[in-house]
């Protein structure tokens, strides 16, 4: 078992496929997109797969796969298949754009859950936003996949003057149908331009349902151990919607994350700019368990440290693209 400093078991992996994804969000992605590196720079298949069944020989129950887009990893049929023979929950975020040529293998391998990034229900603000044009295909696959019965958490990173006002929209979509909405805060990484001006915090979002709902209607959840959602129902409604917080209120006292990204490289928090380069590690035949252990045992006790008013301290980090979403 994988435990830090401060008594947190760590048993949940994030793996990032790829860096490359087929939008250019903008809050995730600086607009010229990010600097492509040779492939020797990033896990192969059998690499992923190698680093997965260790982590899983320390405890990990449970896996999510991640990019950049993952389905653009032209062999993630191959990884998911060779994952999904693990005795771990296994589940994946994705953008939605190729879903559709997924859904037969994602019932097949059983991974039921999928969390899907949607940050406008307006077309053109939609590709605004992702600087391309999939609105259609994406909301498609967002719609069949709600019908086939899959575990939908739809992503909405809400920022100030950009989607604040669709708030209401997906809480309304979340009395329709049986999904999860997840209002994300927008957090800072390398060249997304954030500052705490576009930050639209948990309370403001809260303050605008209540606004619009009847108190009493609006009913909170209860919460489990390791928490990255507040998570509330309208009354009669099918799915619930949350926030996920990170900036004005962190879940970080119950964090049981761990990040790899696409090169190899443990992040032991979103924020961290320490990382430990797992794949060389590998490659040389070195000790995968002990980094590992290493890494967890230097996690902060929240956000890798990081003061998020202190704006030097920021200008360390990736963009979310080159993290895992
Ligand atoms: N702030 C908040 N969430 C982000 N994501 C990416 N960049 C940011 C950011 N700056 C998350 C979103 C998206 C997933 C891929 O990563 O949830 O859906
Ligand atoms: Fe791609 Fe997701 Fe980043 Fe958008 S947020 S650019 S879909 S990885």
């Amino acid at each position: 078992m994988l435990f830090d400093t401060h008594g947190r078991i760590h048993d949940y992996l994030r793996i990032s496929l790829t860096e490359k994804c087929n939008l250019r969000c903008t809050y995730c992605m600086p607009e010229e997109g990010i600097k492509l590196r040779s492939k020797s720079h990033f896990m192969t298949s059998d690499e992923i797969i190698t680093f997965a069944k260790t982590f899983v020989g320390l405890g990990v129950k449970k896996i999510r796969i991640t990019g950049g887009e993952p389905l653009v990893n032209k062999d993630i049929k191959r990884i998911l298949t060779e994952l999904s023979k693990l005795p771990v929950e296994l589940s994946i975020t994705t953008n939605a754009v190729l879903l559709h040529d997924y859904f037969d293998l994602l019932k097949e391998l059983n991974i039921g859950k999928l969390n899907i990034s949607i940050d406008s229900l307006d077309e053109a603000s939609f590709n605004r936003i992702s600087r391309r044009k999939h609105f259609d295909v994406v909301m498609k696959n967002i719609r069949k996949a709600i019908d086939l019965n899959f575990e939908v958490k739809l992503n909405v990173v809400v920022i100030k003057g950009v989607n604040e006002h669709e708030v209401i929209d997906f809480v309304k979509w979340s009395e329709r149908d049986k999904v999860a909405v997840r209002f994300i805060e927008f957090m800072p990484f390398d060249g997304n331009k954030w500052d705490w001006s576009k930050v639209v915090s948990q309370q403001d979002m809260l303050n605008d349902v209540k606004s619009h709902y009847v108190e009493n209607t609006i009913i909170q959840l209860q919460e489990d151990d390791h928490i990255i959602a507040r998570d509330y129902q309208i009354t009669g409604a099918k799915g619930t919607f949350g926030f996920i917080s990170t900036i004005t209120n962190s879940f970080c006292g119950t964090c049981n994350r761990i990040r790899l990204t696409a090169d190899g490289k443990i992040k032991n928090c979103l924020f961290s700019a320490d990382e430990t380069d797992l794949l060389t590690v590998l490659r040389s035949g070195g000790d995968l368990e002990s980094h590992i252990r290493t890494s967890i045992t230097n996690k902060h006790p929240q956000n890798a440290g990081i003061d998020f008013s202190d704006k030097e301290t920021l200008l360390d980090q990736r963009p979310m693209t080159a993290i895992g979403g």
